[in-house]
Formats: C-alpha cells, structure tokens, sequence
C-alpha cells in the first residue's frame, strides 16, 4: 500500500523529499539545519509549521523534516515519508536527558536500541515484545564518522517515553538499572515505523539534561553542541552510499 501524495501532513509533492531525511524535533531547527549546513535548500513543506526543506550536503541531495515531539508525531511524519515518500533513511537529530551516570552533559549517544513504555507498538500485533533497533549501516556510519572526526560517541540503550513529566519518575530508576543510557521520546516509534517499512534509521542524540544531577547548558554550549551533532548526522548519510 502506499499513501498518495501530498499527504495530510505534507504539502510537498512527490520527488520534492529526498531519499534520506535529518528529522530534529523543533520546526525552527529544521530551518536552522537548511540554512547553516545545506546549499540550494527549500522549503517543500510547512503544514502545521513543521517545517521540511529539500538542499544539498557535499553534493547530494538531503532533506531536513521536523518531527514534532512524541512518539505519535514522529510515527505520523515518518509513516508518511518513508510510505508517501519513497525516503530510505530517517536519521533523528535530537536532545536527551541522561540516565548512566558517566554521561556528561554535550556527550552524544547513538541509540543502538530503543526502549519504550508507550502503547504505539501494539498496532502491530506481535506476540510479544517487540526490540526497536536502529539502522546498523547508518550506525556503522556514524561510528565511522565520528572517529574520523575525533568525536567520542556512546553506542547504547536509550528509553523513548511518552511521559516528559511523571507521576512516577522513580520508574527511571529500573531503565538506568537495565544499563539504558538516556531518555527522550521518538526514537522507539521511529524505528518501528522504519522495521515495518523495511527501511532505515538512527537517532543521535545530544545530552541535554541530566535526570540525576543538577546541571544545564548555557546557549553557546547548547549551540555547539547540536552543531556537532548536525554535522555527523549529515556525515554518516553522506558515508552511507546505499
Ligand atoms: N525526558 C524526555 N525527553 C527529553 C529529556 C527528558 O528528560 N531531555 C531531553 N529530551
């Protein structure tokens, strides 16, 4: 089955996204993403704000589409590009709070796997639990991209929630106790949506809080921080040649 397009949430028209598509959360990072990194970019859509750009990175072709926040934001934009869309690869660029005590604060993380406690996953009736991975050629690619440039990178766990604010916040505890290493809220639903589709996915995430010590980011810290993140996210599409 395949959704015709322009589509509900997108305006863009068939051929106007390319094949592999950054997806922070905040529209106005996506305009920052076109702007700053990519050449030739424009906006293919702005339904609801969220706003998406097609450019060129070192030649090739890319879009940035903003996700919104949650699982069931990312699971709608996603659905659509990757059904609507023909996109190959999503790679979420994103902000988490930390869990593992030995991350810092900037630290990146490349969510190998991704954990969650929403009920988005009971659409596809599995007989069980379902183990949303990322991608391992744009994994491998982001590994490979960040070692060229000298990057440290974690490779792990993460939890994505449905809950910003809690009731029940002790419920951290247990994911920090299974080794999960951070927190944030899309990457479980992208990573589903991609196995369903048999495409591909990754999120990259840029520690921005964390949820056991006090602690923040001042603007600049915060601004480079995503940069280096933008930067090796739009590396490990370029390395990947699938
Ligand atoms: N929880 C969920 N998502 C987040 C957080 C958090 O603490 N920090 C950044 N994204």
């Amino acid at each position: 089955m395949s959704i015709p397009t322009p589509t509900p949430h997108n305006t863009a028209s068939a051929g106007e996204i390319a094949r592999t598509v950054l997806m922070p959360g905040d529209p106005k990072r996506a305009a920052y993403v076109a702007k700053e990194f990519l050449t030739e970019a424009r906006l293919v859509n702005d339904v609801r704000g969220v706003q998406g750009y097609t450019g060129l990175w070192k030649g090739r072709e890319v879009s940035v589409m903003a996700s919104g926040m949650g699982i069931p934001s990312i699971g709608i934009y996603a659905w659509e590009l990757f059904e609507g869309y023909g996109v190959q690869r999503i790679l979420r660029i994103g902000t988490a709070g930390a869990l593992a005590d030995d991350l810092q604060l900037k630290d990146i993380v490349l969510a190998q796997g991704a954990c969650t406690d929403s009920y988005f996953m009971n659409q596809f009736k599995l007989p069980g639990s379902f183990a949303p991975l990322g991608s391992y050629r744009l994994l491998e690619a982001a590994c490979a991209a960040a070692r060229e440039k000298g990057l440290p990178v974690r490779v792990g766990n993460i939890l994505s929630t449905d809950r910003f604010y809690s009731a029940s916040p002790e419920d951290n505890d247990q994911w920090k106790r299974m080794g999960v290493l951070a927190v944030e809220m899309e990457a479980a639903g992208l990573y589903a949506v991609a196995a369903y589709h048999g495409k591909e996915a990754l999120a990259i995430c840029s520690i921005s809080d964390h949820l056991y010590r006090e602690g923040q980011l001042s603007p600049t810290e915060r601004a480079e921080s995503l940069d280096r993140m933008i930067e090796l996210a739009l590396e490990a599409s370029t390395m990947d040649n699938g």
